[in-house]
């Protein structure tokens, strides 16, 4: 089904749809010849923000870059700054979890941040950081060319969907960033204090097992 008719569909279904303000034809023609090894070492040697004074490593992302699933955090916190992969620590481990109930391991699947270096003491990542790492993520995006994108917790969802909503506003929606839907669900590291939200969480994964089947 061609994206036009694919987004006809959508509204008349009553789906919300994002679009971005920059659409996949007009990104340059070098990034349509990008690759991964030049990707990571522009992820590698990046001095774009002023976070990479204080990084230990960046945090480039892992698992299948063939994955139909591309999974998207916020930021690399203290485990993940010393040990250079994503989602190590305690919501790390409760992602693993949450991904098995859909029976998906994390070798299946792709895992990235928003932010590829860790924000000092774990603060929320600044606008001009989110900013300067933006293209790192659109470009992973264009090379792993993903089934389904879940955005973990408000600001990888706002980031992706270029909105300040709120997370109860964007969850159990089917969103489109350059052709590939993305849900939203609530971050891990939330639902280790929000224990009640976990039966939401449920729910949006499911909408997600949904959504991957019918594309
Ligand atoms: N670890 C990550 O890699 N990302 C998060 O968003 C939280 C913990």
């Amino acid at each position: 089904m061609d994206h036009t008719t694919r987004l006809q569909y959508l509204e008349a279904m009553g789906i919300s749809v994002w679009l971005p303000r920059v659409t996949a034809e007009h990104q340059s023609a070098a990034e349509s010849d990008d690759n991964w090894e030049s990707l990571q070492a522009d992820v590698a040697g990046c001095t774009q923000c002023g976070l990479c004074k204080s990084r230990h490593t960046t945090v480039f992302g892992s698992g299948n870059k063939n994955a139909d699933w591309m999974i998207v955090g916020e930021a690399p916190g203290q485990s993940e700054d010393q040990q250079g992969l994503p989602f190590t620590g305690k919501a790390g481990l409760l992602l693993t979890e949450m991904l098995r109930a859909i029976e998906l391991k994390r070798e299946d699947i792709f895992i990235t941040n928003v932010l590829k270096c860790r924000p000092p003491d774990n603060r929320e990542p600044k606008h001009e950081e989110i900013e300067s790492c933006k293209s790192y993520l659109r470009r992973q995006q264009a090379l792993i060319q993903p089934k389904i994108i879940l955005a973990l917790g408000h600001v990888a969802a706002q980031t992706l969907l270029n909105t300040d909503q709120p997370i109860a506003e964007l969850r159990s929606k089917i969103h489109i960033l350059n052709n590939t839907p993305v849900v939203v669900v609530y971050h891990p590291a939330y639902l280790l204090r929000a224990v009640l939200d976990k039966r939401k969480a449920w729910a949006d994964l499911k909408f997600a097992l949904q959504t991957v089947k019918k594309n």
